[in-house]
């Protein structure tokens, strides 16, 4: 696992400097190394273009899902004590886990689907965005071992497992090296309020129309009802979270 550190500069800025600098090889023409320097940077430009609308080819490297057994191990989150029992905690209480996907497989989820014509939603992606995330997930992007019937599985809060999962429990990683490999940093507000606001603010008006339940968020409120699985100290008091969430909403 690299850890980002000494990490080569991005292509496009090594092209332009090469470029204007005029070291590109040696004899010629400034000028004609400048403006093949600048073709060069629209051409990886527009590649990123590509791949910032979306529509890359897939093998494109994105981190992968990994699923909730992999954090489960009980000398991991799956234990029993303070600080290892996240998963036990999101297993057990949290509604984020079976609860969204089961939803899906309701006579009211039966109902909503029938008025929308897009037959079954549990394989509807117009629904499993929010209830059964990884079902969105792009196959190579998904490991076998994670499961579309999670529900909102850890990953879908705290960001791919894939880059960070190894390095994560290294002692000389300090936080800011785990969100540099990749991890969400929840602890900050604004990033936890966009998580949650992501599946919690608005739902598509014909969706409502249809009998979906009006979606209202309020981080505060919210993250309080979520069964807590990290320590009070990880929590920021009530008004400065609650300020946040409705700058977010805004
Ligand atoms: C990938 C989508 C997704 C994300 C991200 C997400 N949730 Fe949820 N959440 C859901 C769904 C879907 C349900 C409804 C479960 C059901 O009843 O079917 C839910 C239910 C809840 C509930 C219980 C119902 C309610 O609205 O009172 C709370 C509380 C909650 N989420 C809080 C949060 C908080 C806090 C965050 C951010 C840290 C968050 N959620 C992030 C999808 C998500
Ligand atoms: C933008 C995210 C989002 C999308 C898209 C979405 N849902 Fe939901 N859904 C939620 C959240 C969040 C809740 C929980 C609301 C609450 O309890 O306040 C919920 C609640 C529900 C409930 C009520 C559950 C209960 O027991 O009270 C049903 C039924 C439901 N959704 C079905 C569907 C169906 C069917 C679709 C697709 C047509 C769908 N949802 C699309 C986020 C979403
Ligand atoms: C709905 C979103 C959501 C889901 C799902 C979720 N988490 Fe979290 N998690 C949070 C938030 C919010 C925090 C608090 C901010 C922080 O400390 O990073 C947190 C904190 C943590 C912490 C830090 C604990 C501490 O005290 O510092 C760990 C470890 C963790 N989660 C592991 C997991 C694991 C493992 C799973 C799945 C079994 C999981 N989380 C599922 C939102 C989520």
């Amino acid at each position: 696992m690299t850890r980002g550190r000494g990490r080569p500069r991005p292509i496009l800025e090594r092209t332009l400097a090469s470029a204007l600098s005029g070291r590109w090889h040696g004899g010629a023409n400034p000028r004609d190394i400048s403006a093949f320097g600048l073709l060069l940077a629209i051409f990886f430009f527009a590649q990123a273009v590509r791949v910032w609308a979306g529509n890359a080819d897939s093998d494109v490297a994105l981190p992968k899902f990994l699923g909730a057994q992999s954090c489960s191990a009980s000398s991991c989150h799956g234990g029993a004590g303070n600080n290892r029992n996240q998963y036990t905690v999101w297993s057990a209480h949290d509604f984020h886990h079976l609860r969204p996907y089961a939803t899906l497989e309701t006579a009211r989820s039966e109902r909503l689907a029938e008025v929308l014509r897009i037959g079954n939603p549990a394989q509807n992606q117009r629904c499993t965005v929010c209830h059964g995330p990884f079902h969105t997930v792009r196959s190579g992007q998904l490991s076998q071992a994670a499961k579309i019937s999670e529900g909102v599985s850890c990953e879908n809060c705290h960001g791919p497992a894939e880059n960070w999962l190894r390095g994560h429990t290294r002692p000389d990683w300090s936080h800011e090296d785990r969100v540099h490999a990749g991890l969400r940093d929840l602890r900050n507000l604004y990033v936890r309020a966009n998580t949650c606001v992501a599946c919690h603010q608005n739902v598509d008006s014909d969706l409502q129309q249809a009998g979906h339940p009006e979606l209202i968020f309020e981080l505060d409120g919210q993250a309080v009802s979520q069964p807590r699985h990290w320590s009070r100290s990880a929590d920021k008091p009530g008004p400065q979270i609650w300020l946040v969430a409705q700058a977010v909403a805004l």
